[in-house]
């Protein structure tokens, strides 16, 4: 197993329970996990060493929320929403129909560039959804391709009620044979629960059924105006409600309480439900920005994604999400820093490693975890919002290989 020494960083971020700024400090990764951190004076050798350079390191971005599964153009109604048209839930059509039409191999091919592009701009952690199939064939085909290329697959058969469906009888068949059909590929299940899409009973059926095929809980919520998303969320214990941009108290309210089982300084205990803010999104549909100071003021964990799609929020640019929660949420660079991270990580419960299913933590770098590291072209996370829109994402190493140096 090879090794490899970064040292020379001007500061090192753990965003681990200690939340260490390590100055003038190396790291050690060796095969797919971090080996060694600490002093640089005092590091061990490697088999190769890599000069940083005086920069900043961070933990890989986790991205916890994209749509990735997709094929065809939008472009036309993004104009159309720049000039003053609303986003509904019913452009999801236009995307489903371009997908159908791309075969397995054109739309493996898209994925995987999506999946590069994100890695290249830091991204070491990817979650992606289905959605854009909405029958049977489809969903298991998107989860399949999904399964290949992400880190993490979610089933979300019930993101629009395609058009002539009856609303009932197709949310039985996202509860039973597409849920079946799609089970072997995915970890989590969603439901975009708004109006325009699945109502708070229908949301709960969807929920119900996939609880009872054993995948974790995310819900969309509370995106395009207020309703009971967040609080079934909140009910289910699901890992993530995601959007969040119209809450009131008693949403807060009941998001907080999820959290009362977990200890945020020693990140023990019970998580709760974490809110996903999606600020890239928010802005693109012209949305008010989730409210992601008031979330963390009240005691919720929060996180940062970039909610790629090609709808609503045609980035993958964590850095994007970052400076823009600084400059215009309210949040301090640290705060921000840890949602894309640990946030991500936390909202998809891989914030510990070595589980069930044997993986790495990832969202933090501490001895132990996922070799998951980039380096900003930057002596401080600072300037990425102090320089917003600036190529700061320098090297990248995802599973300890390295993605860009
Ligand atoms: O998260 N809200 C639902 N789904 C996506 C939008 C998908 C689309 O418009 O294609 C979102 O914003």
């Amino acid at each position: 197993m090879s090794s490899i020494l970064i040292t020379n960083i001007a500061e090192l971020h753990t965003v681990d329970a200690e939340a260490r700024v390590l100055r003038g400090a190396a790291l050690v990764l060796e095969g797919e996990r971090i080996a060694w951190i600490g002093d640089a004076a005092a590091a061990p050798a490697a088999d190769t060493a890599y000069d940083a350079g005086g920069r900043a390191a961070l933990p890989g971005w986790v991205d916890s929320h994209t749509h990735l599964v997709f094929a065809g153009d939008r472009t036309a109604e993004f104009e159309a929403r720049m000039a003053g048209q609303a986003y509904a839930a019913g452009g999801i059509a236009t995307t489903v129909a371009a997908t159908r039409e791309a075969g397995d191999y054109d739309l493996t091919r898209l994925l995987l560039g999506r999946a590069a592009e994100a890695a290249r701009g830091g991204t070491t952690y990817l979650e992606t959804k289905t959605g854009y199939g909405l029958d049977v064939e489809e969903e298991a085909r998107h989860a399949r391709i999904a399964s290949t290329v992400a880190d993490e697959v979610t089933y979300l058969g019930a993101h629009l009620v395609p058009a002539g469906a009856d609303p009932e009888e197709y949310t039985d068949l996202v509860c039973g044979e597409m849920l079946e059909r799609v089970r072997p590929y995915v970890r989590w299940a969603d439901v975009f629960c708004e109006r325009g899409a699945f109502t708070a009973e229908q949301s709960r059926r969807v929920l119900q059924a996939c609880r009872e095929a054993g995948l974790g809980l995310r819900v969309h919520g509370n995106q395009l105006g207020p309703g009971p998303g967040v609080r079934l969320a909140a009910e289910f214990g699901a890992a993530s409600v995601d959007h969040v941009n119209y809450v009131e108290d008693a949403d807060v309210e009941a998001l907080a309480g999820t959290w009362s089982g977990w200890d945020a300084g020693s990140r023990s205990g019970s998580p709760g439900t974490v809110a996903t803010c999606l600020p890239a999104c928010d802005l693109s549909t012209r949305q008010p920005l989730a409210p992601g100071r008031r979330l963390l003021d009240a005691g919720v964990e929060i996180a940062l994604a970039s909610n790629c799609n090609p709808g609503t929020s045609y980035t993958s640019s964590m850095a994007f999400c970052v400076t823009t929660a600084v400059l215009q949420m309210g949040l301090s660079v640290a705060e921000a820093v840890r949602a894309a991270t640990f946030g991500g990580a936390l909202a998809l419960r891989r914030h510990v490693g070595e589980d069930a299913d044997g993986k790495r933590a990832v969202g933090s770098l501490a001895v132990g975890h996922r070799a998951d590291v980039q380096l900003l072209n930057a002596p401080s996370p600072t300037h990425l919002a102090y320089r917003p829109g600036m190529p700061l994402t320098g090297a990248v190493w995802r599973q300890g290989v390295a993605v860009s140096r």
